[in-house]
């Protein structure tokens, strides 16, 4: 049976407060865990991907923790551009490169017509891309995003994206010829990759890309290691730490001394600093079996159920005899079903509270309006406003 938590005063005054659901984001949290990817991973600069939760005051957080990051909009874009935009071109430290990589590899003419003028780093995958780069924004410097394994990844990728490494050399040639600049290579191992065979070969698949280039007398100087980054969901979760050291070792085999690393962590750092409250607000037997409806759902902050292939978590504040509960959401939409295998106390009422941890990444971010309902309510606690 799930241990029910206890209701402290101090969480009964944020829900009187602000009502339910609602969307705790812990930026201390946040600040650990972008201090616990820097610590094991000292060489590579985090560019935090802010689609795992765009929400404003995180990207000022990191900001101020000496975070970069990696957009894939124009408004996500901006959204980072407006803390570098007053600093001098001059400061290395500033430039757009070192804070923001924009790592969709296919961008509209108007955004590329856009970002031109910012001089930006920006992946691409295919030769339609050089040629609209070349077009609408030939100031670009460019990283060609490869192929990888994502074998066993909660979210693949490489079916979208990545050009297949047989076609790297002749794509970085094509960017040099058409007079634009390679500046290095980029992969992603799929979502919540526990599986770290995938860095290890995509490593090696970069280093076979990226020697040949230098090879050739490009002069490639950085490489994107990507997202992927696993959070302890569970106690299966492989350890950040054991990845981290086949990280190093293994980019200090393949790759010069000399070079850049970047990696785009995204639930990595926001997914544990979140918790969600939700409320009871219906309860009925159907063929059996307890339905709890609450009033926050997949179209909502539970997204993740559908985008993200998340497996949602429930915890009670009231002891009783469980049971495997449904809990679906609150919408007039059969398909809004958050779980429908939950262990829950059965005597739980409409008006009683359930709390889900590790709710930080791909939930709020992928959240709709649908139906009418706003969504829920995001507090920010320990976050330092004097800050970025
Ligand atoms: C290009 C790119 N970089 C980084 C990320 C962040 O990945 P993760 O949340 O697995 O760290 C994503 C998201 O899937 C992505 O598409």
């Amino acid at each position: 049976m799930k241990k029910e938590l206890e209701m402290n005063e101090n969480l009964l005054a944020l829900i009187q407060e602000h009502g339910t659901p609602l969307f705790m984001l812990d930026h201390d949290k946040l600040r650990e865990n972008y201090r616990t990817f820097k610590k094991h991973l000292p060489r590579i600069q985090c560019y935090y991907a802010v689609k795992a939760n765009s929400t404003q005051q995180i990207i000022e957080t990191l900001f101020t923790e000496g975070s970069s990051f990696d957009v894939a909009s124009y408004r996500e874009f901006i959204q980072v551009y407006q803390y570098i935009k007053h600093f001098e071109r001059k400061a290395k430290k500033y430039y757009v490169w070192d804070k923001i990589i924009f790592s969709n590899t296919i961008k509209d003419r108007h955004t590329l017509a856009k970002i031109k003028q910012y001089k930006p780093l920006v992946t691409y995958d295919n030769a339609a891309e050089l040629k609209k780069l070349k077009d609408h924004c030939d100031t670009a410097g460019l990283v060609l995003r490869l192929k990888v394994p994502d074998i066993g990844s909660q979210v693949e990728m490489s079916s979208k994206f990545g050009a297949e490494p047989g076609d790297a050399a002749s794509l970085i040639q094509q960017a040099f010829d058409m007079g634009l600049n390679v500046e290095g290579v980029s992969f992603h191992v799929g979502s919540q990759c526990t599986n770290f065979d995938n860095y290890a070969q995509a490593l090696e698949i970069s280093s076979e890309v990226f020697h040949d280039a230098r090879k050739k007398g490009f002069g490639l100087n950085l490489v994107d290691i990507g997202g992927g980054f696993p959070v302890p969901y569970d106690t299966l979760v492989p350890q950040f730490e054991k990845l981290a050291a086949i990280l190093n070792a293994e980019i200090k085999r393949l790759f010069p001394d000399d070079i850049e690393i970047l990696a785009e962590p995204g639930r990595f750092i926001v997914a544990t600093a979140a918790t969600l409250i939700s409320e009871i607000i219906g309860k009925a037997r159907r063929d059996g079996k307890i339905y709890y409806h609450i009033n926050d759902g997949v179209y909502h902050t539970f997204s993740g159920v559908v985008y993200d292939h998340w497996i949602p978590n429930f915890t009670a504040f009231k002891e009783g005899p469980s049971e495997i509960c449904a809990v679906v959401g609150p919408t007039c939409d059969s398909f809004d079903k958050i779980s429908l295998s939950v262990e829950l106390p059965a005597n739980l009422e409409v008006g009683d509270f359930l709390f889900t941890e590790n709710i930080g990444a791909y939930s709020t971010a992928s959240s709709t309006k649908f139906n009418g309902f706003e969504g829920a309510k995001i507090v920010h606690l320990n976050f330092d406003e004097s800050a970025a």
